[in-house]
């Protein structure tokens, strides 16, 4: 059966790195909506050029910018076997959309993976990789977006039935051995 992955998880939480990973072993395409929102700045397109602002400041991108983009994305031929969403949805008015359109391209329940970390070393991870949104007061902003907005998601989630935490404060292989055993069962 198909496979679809949701990463939930503050900002430095291991979202990208492990799913990643992860969409490699499964073969399947690994969709993070804060990397199309990076190469669309990178590349100047009219998306990039209004996403920028939002990103600059950490706060969220508006959901007309980025809804249909999911939408699309999700339409392609390459996620018959699987997607593994990284960064989406971040909002429960992005879960209720994604929950219709899932149903729209008849897929089962994903599999939704909150990574755990404590707030001191989500700042240190930051600091130390430096992305253009990895300044002092965008990661605090980011991080207050992620409890204001994010957060609730995982409830969303926990109530459905399919949320499983992860303690993602351990070494990259042994998170990745937890996500292999909750996926692959
Ligand atoms: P996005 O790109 O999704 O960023 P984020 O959520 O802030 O998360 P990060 O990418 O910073 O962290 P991560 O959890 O992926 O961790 P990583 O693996 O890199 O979004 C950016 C912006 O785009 C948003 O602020 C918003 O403006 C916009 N956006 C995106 N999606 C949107 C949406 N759906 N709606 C509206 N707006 C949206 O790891 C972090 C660091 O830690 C790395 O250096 C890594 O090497 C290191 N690391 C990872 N794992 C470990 C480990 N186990 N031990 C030690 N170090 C580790
Ligand atoms: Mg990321």
């Amino acid at each position: 059966m198909a496979t679809g992955v949701i990463f939930l998880g503050p900002p430095g939480s291991g979202k990208g790195t492990q799913a990643e990973i992860l969409a490699k072993l499964l073969d399947i395409p690994h969709i993070s909506t804060g990397e199309i929102l990076r190469s669309a700045i990178a590349n100047s397109t009219p998306l990039g050029q209004k996403a920028k602002g939002y990103m600059d400041q950490g706060e969220l991108v508006p959901n007309e910018l980025i809804l249909d983009m999911v939408r699309e994305r999700l339409h392609d031929q390459d996620i018959q076997k699987g997607w593994i969403l990284d960064g989406f949805p971040r909002s429960v008015s992005q879960a209720t959309f994604l929950d219709e359109l899932l149903g729209e391209i008849n897929y089962a329940a994903p599999c939704v993976i909150d990574l755990e970390v404590p707030h001191d070393v989500l700042i240190d991870r930051l600091l130390k990789r430096g992305r253009q949104d990895d300044t002092e007061e965008t990661i605090r902003r980011r991080l207050e977006v992620y409890h204001e907005q994010t957060e609730p998601v995982t409830d969303y989630y926990r109530r459905k039935g399919n949320l499983h935490i992860v303690d993602g404060n351990r070494g990259t292989n042994e998170v990745t051995q937890s996500l292999k055993d909750i996926v692959q069962n």
